[in-house]
């Protein structure tokens, strides 16, 4: 874990870290060696700077997800994401942060026409942002796309499994992997991903089984969600597992319940206020003399 606190002597809208070495896609690939990571990667969704200067001594990676989509913006799905979107929010995760990798998920519409088409987006998130990589979901049939990226400086981290961007191809959010078909080609799309050149490969919403034997077979480390503890490293996204939401999915677990702080201390805040006991005399200016 980095020793590196931040400094926000300054104002809080322009924090100074102190430099830092980042984490990079090498040095991600490198921590899983001869089909194994000694200890599993840690990686947690970001969306914005204050909760990036938060998150980022503690994980290895920050994802910018397109899940920012029905975080932030309460959308029903990640389909309407913009690239925009995504560029003002992964900047704002690169200014919050110093020691992360931040990757940026590509939004739908963005990659899949074709590889140049991924290539204009990529470029134009990673120049906007100054992320180190992008993700993109689909398997064998992103395979070409994710060889075009990675062979011209993009690192490119896939997604299998559950790709939520295909919501309406599956008809719903449901765990993968269910018969054997689906098992196979969760295999075969995780193994075309990796040898086209991927880093590092996102398995989500996957049968347990099939995600061990995805992280086993797997030259480039495989972060899970929704998957096992076999795999090389975790995600959630970090509201869910703040406890910002009535409801999350099943495989999150939630470490802290921040939506009921927030309200007892809103609550709080109104009853002061309508009862004018805020501002008191600390939080008033007066001239001295
Ligand atoms: O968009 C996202 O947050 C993701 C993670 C759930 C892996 O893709």
């Amino acid at each position: 874990m980095s020793k590196i606190t931040i400094d926000t002597d300054t104002s809080r809208a322009t924090p100074k870290p102190k430099p830092g070495k980042r984490m990079t896609a090498p040095a991600i690939m490198a921590r899983k060696q001869d089909g194994k990571v000694d200890e599993p990667l840690v990686m947690l969704t970001a969306y914005t700077m204050r909760m990036a200067q938060l998150l980022d001594a503690h994980c290895d990676m920050l994802l910018v997800g397109d899940s920012l989509g029905q975080v932030i913006y309460g959308l029903d799905s990640t389909i309407p994401v913009s690239l925009e979107m995504m560029c003002a929010h992964g900047a704002a995760v690169v200014r919050g942060s110093w020691h992360a990798m931040i990757i940026v998920d590509m939004p739908f519409g963005s990659y899949e026409a074709s590889p140049q088409q991924a290539f204009e987006s990529a470029s134009r998130i990673m120049k906007e942002t100054g992320c180190a990589a992008v993700k993109l979901e689909g398997g064998e049939a992103m395979a070409e796309t994710v060889r075009f990226l990675t062979s011209r400086g993009i690192p490119v981290m896939g997604h299998v499994g559950l790709t939520p961007q295909a919501v309406n191809m599956l008809g719903g959010y449901r765990a993968r992997g269910r018969d054997d078909a689906e098992e196979d080609k969760i295999l075969a799309d995780a193994r075309a991903v990796a040898q086209a050149g991927a880093f590092a490969i996102v398995v989500e919403g996957v049968m347990e089984e099939i995600a061990s034997a995805v992280a086993k077979a797997s030259p480039v480390p495989v972060i899970g969600i929704g998957a096992s503890k076999d795999c090389d490293g975790q995600v959630l996204v970090t509201e869910d597992m703040l406890g910002l939401f009535e409801r999350t999915p099943r495989f999150v677990k939630v470490y802290h319940d921040l939506a009921d702080q927030i309200s007892g201390a809103v609550a709080t805040y109104a009853d002061e206020v309508r009862g004018r006991r805020f501002p008191t005399a600390a939080q008033t200016y007066r001239r001295k003399g």
